[in-house]
């Protein structure tokens, strides 16, 4: 039986599935050609209100790579929200033309909207600093062929925590794990926000340490996961200004790291990765880049197949 289903947060998804993604996207991987003929006629719609480089490229070449094709816009303001349609509308709209639809949007809670109003699935591709779920399986499928598995880590999430919704659906799918401990690396302005530590550590009993010293906890951590702060986030230039060089990942840095640390950013980078660190053999972040868009492959095959659009 058919059923329309979406994805806005990570929680949406089962522990089970996220591991049969996981499992989907290493066959890709391993086994491509099996998979190039999987979207053959169908449409992928790409709305995003927000720049962006690797989701909505990712998401593209996934949809190509599956032998379906793609239509969108990259900017509000080349699309009808320009003239004042609603998310509601977009979304009544661009169920008509497309088989499924992921959207980015500055506001918390657009995708969620385009999904309650939409005939087809929803991808959730980043709302403003809440969730961004697809960025959150790139980096699961990362951490699972870097580690082998998700628990008994110890993961320190460092720089922007309070802006950065990477940060939010990472630590809300890892919460799911046995073993977990978090490390939160940020100045007192950047902190994760409360609802984040009451409504998925403290929920889930991960225990948690808030410092801002980045190198206190470095020989301790499995997972470093660097963050850009989030200028576009902030209403006044001098704060940002102040804050945006708080940490910066140099190779000295690493000096007291484990051997088999991997560490992770989401990207883009601004000054937080010195780019010595890419040399390092422990520099996963553009492995996250390539793991994005198989995830997201298996991510679309889910969501048509359960909609019933493909077999
Ligand atoms: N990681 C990420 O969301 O990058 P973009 O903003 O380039 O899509």
């Amino acid at each position: 039986m058919s059923e329309l289903r979406h994805l806005i947060d990570v929680s949406d998804l089962t522990v089970n599935e996220i591991e049969e993604l996981i499992a989907t996207a290493n066959d890709i991987i391993a086994n491509p050609g099996k998979y190039a003929e999987k979207c053959h006629g169908k449409k992928l719609a790409t709305l995003f209100f927000e720049p962006s480089t690797r989701t909505r490229l990712s998401f593209e070449a996934a949809m190509y790579e599956l032998g379906g094709n793609v239509l969108g816009f990259s900017e509000a303001q080349s699309s009808s929200a320009a003239k004042g349609e609603s998310v509601a509308d977009t979304a009544k709209v661009v169920s008509c033309y497309a088989d499924i639809i992921a959207m980015r949007h500055p506001k918390e809670g657009a995708p969620l909207v385009a999904a309650q109003n939409s005939t087809v699935p929803v991808i959730n591709a980043g709302d403003g600093g809440h969730f961004h779920p697809t960025q959150t399986l790139a980096d699961l499928l990362t951490i699972a062929r870097e580690k082998g598995g998700f628990e008994n880590l110890t993961v320190g999430f460092c720089g922007d925590l309070k802006f950065g919704r990477t940060v939010h659906s990472l630590i809300s799918a890892l919460s799911r794990y046995k073993g977990l401990r978090v490390i939160l690396i940020s100045p007192e302005e950047l902190k994760l926000p409360s609802y984040v530590k009451n409504d998925i550590l403290k929920k889930a009993g991960v225990e948690y340490i808030q410092t801002t010293d980045l190198e206190e906890y470095m020989p301790e951590l499995d997972i470093l996961y660097m963050t850009r702060v989030q200028k576009e986030r902030f209403f006044n230039e001098e704060d940002y200004l102040r804050l945006k060089d708080s940490y910066i990942l140099t190779p000295d840095r690493l000096v007291n790291a484990k051997a088999d640390l991997s560490v992770m950013h989401p990207l883009p980078r601004v000054n937080e990765i010195s780019v010595e660190i890419d040399k390092d053999p422990r520099a996963c972040y553009f492995k996250q880049v390539l793991n994005g868009k198989y995830i997201r492959m298996a991510l679309i095959l889910k969501l048509l197949q359960s909609a019933g659009t493909i077999g």
